[in-house]
């Protein structure tokens, strides 16, 4: 079995204070990348940011400074939120680094060798914001001035000299291979909104600029740089090294598993990218999924329309995992999700505290009373004992095609609850009435231990680092945590004495409780 797994997050304009939506992207990813994790793979999970164009050029004009300091400046904001994100990125890439320009020429170079790009004259709309091209029924006219339909970003006209890439001839390839390969666009309905625009006609696209300087040169022809789109994708590859196909990184993780993105760059990569791939031939990866938005009132969340919820903001006030519980929760994933500091709160409370917070706590603090602070010696189970634990083992199978198939939403159900069941189990059981018989108090608490060793597994992907406190009772460290375990019910060392556990996490007060 193919046991590599190679997940990437949009690389981000670092024209920008990083925001929700971003944070969302990549600890979704963080997600997918920490379960394969732990489920035995070797795992490639890519970030970056996205440093030229016009969109930068500008951005440093505005902010006095030149365009590659000012990339070195905030590129490293984003480096930054990757740690403060506790992302479990392999790599973080730089559209300014020696190794991308040199994987940029050389698949330019081969598109050029396949008699892919031609030399004309562009004439169009040009939105820098989106760094995109619009037909004209792709704009509107609002208070006097032409902004993009679906971005709402100011357009600008554009005429001069371009090289341009024959998407045209692709159509119909591109239509075929969504055909051949229904999983390669996710979810659904995104799929049928790239096939409808494939179909209603490709035409070639503009790929090089003439009018301003900041980017990657065409080879041999420095008057052009190459269309920022055309740069920024091809860092899929840079990173593992291509073209040298010997390269160890290239040989195990492309084609690419997922490329996780928002819906809004959906044409880039299951239309534009895949063109190039064919026109290069270069396997295609195996899936692009366009998940949703974080909304803010009922617009996107973005710098340009000021509805900002600050991440940073948010982690300072409750923490990192509480946030990142909250969006894998709550957003359900591939559609927008709307989301406000008082659902935050609401579960934290419920989910965090009473829930998980609530079943460690308990269970830990009858140990320390009544198992002199040690995980039970001599347990019998009985077949409700069994029961709970050996549902895990059953799901073990469904969980990791659920994964497969992204569905983040079947799974935090399953722990949630799994979570109801466990608190459950440990009230119909009472073993506080069972001081008479010492087994079978022994056994409801070893259980009840071995529940939340399982759940906790299985949150390690979501609050790796709470996740990792909860552990530590058993001296689990984050080396030790597999999924593979979560089917053996008696993991836990026998006669051992727990750690102290530390408050998981805080009830939140509310004003109106
Ligand atoms: O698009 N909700 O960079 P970017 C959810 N450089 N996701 C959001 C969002 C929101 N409110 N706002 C932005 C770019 N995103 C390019 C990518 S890849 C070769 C080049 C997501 O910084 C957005 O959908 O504008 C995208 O996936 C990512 O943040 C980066 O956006
Ligand atoms: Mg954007």
């Amino acid at each position: 079995m193919d046991k590599n797994f190679y997940i990437t997050t949009p690389i981000y304009y670092p024209s920008a204070k990083p925001h929700m939506g971003h944070a969302y992207s990549s600890i979704i990813a963080d997600f997918f990348a920490r379960f394969k994790k732990i489920d035995g793979f070797n795992v490639n999970f890519l970030t970056g940011t996205d440093e030229h164009g016009l969109k930068i050029q500008r951005s440093a004009e505005k902010a006095g400074m030149e365009p590659q300091i000012f990339c070195d400046k905030i590129s490293k904001t984003f480096r930054d939120l990757s740690d403060t994100l506790n992302l479990s990125n392999t790599d973080f890439i730089r559209t300014t680094e020696k190794r991308h320009k040199k994987t940029v020429h050389h698949l330019w170079n081969e598109l050029v060798k396949n008699d892919d790009i031609y030399l004309s004259n562009y004439s169009g709309w040009y939105s820098v914001s989106d760094e995109a091209f619009y037909n004209e029924d792709e704009i509107e006219e609002v208070e006097g001035k032409k902004i993009a339909i679906s971005s709402k970003s100011p357009v600008e006209w554009i005429e001069e000299e371009s090289f341009f890439f024959r998407l045209s001839k692709w159509e119909k390839p591109l239509l075929e291979y969504y055909q051949a390969n229904p999983d390669f666009i996710a979810p659904e309905s995104r799929k049928n909104e790239v096939i409808s625009f494939v179909k209603s006609g490709l035409k070639d696209l503009s790929v090089s600029r003439k009018s301003f300087s900041w980017g990657i040169p065409v080879p041999n022809n420095k008057g052009h740089i190459i269309y920022v789109w055309l740069d920024a994708l091809t860092n899929y590859l840079s990173a593992l090294n291509y073209p040298d196909k010997n390269d160890d990184l290239f040989k195990k993780f492309w084609p690419a598993t997922i490329h996780l993105i928002g819906k809004d760059i959906l044409r880039f990569h299951a239309v534009y990218w895949p063109a190039f791939l064919l026109a290069a031939k270069i396997d295609l990866p195996k899936r692009v999924y366009g998940h949703g938005w974080i909304l803010s009132g009922e617009e996107k969340m973005s710098k340009s329309k000021g509805n900002i919820l600050d991440p940073l903001e948010i982690i300072k006030q409750y923490g990192l995992d509480p946030l990142r519980y909250y969006l894998i929760k709550e957003v359900s994933f591939g559609n927008d999700g709307n989301i406000s500091q008082e659902r935050l709160e609401d579960c934290i409370n419920s989910d965090l505290a009473n829930n998980y917070g609530n079943l460690c706590q308990r269970v830990t603090a009858f140990v320390n009373k009544n198992c002199d602070g040690k995980i039970p010696l001599e347990i019998k189970f009985l077949d409700e004992d069994l029961l709970i634990l050996n549902k895990f083992k059953d799901n073990l199978d469904n969980i990791r095609s659920k994964i497969d198939d992204q569905n983040i939403n079947f799974y935090i159900n399953y722990i949630v609850n799994s979570l109801f069941e466990a608190n459950k189990y440990f009230n119909d059981q009472e073993p506080w009435k069972k001081k008479n018989d010492q087994i079978r108090l022994n056994t409801i608490v070893y259980t009840t231990l071995e529940i939340v060793r399982k759940i906790s597994f299985l949150m390690y992907p979501i609050i790796p680092e709470s996740s990792l406190n909860v552990l530590n009772i058993f001296n689990i460290g984050e080396k030790k945590v597999e999924l593979n375990s979560i089917s053996d019910n008696e993991y836990l060392i026998k006669g051992k004495k727990l750690n102290k556990i530390d408050i998981l996490f805080k009830k939140i007060e509310k004003k109106n409780d």
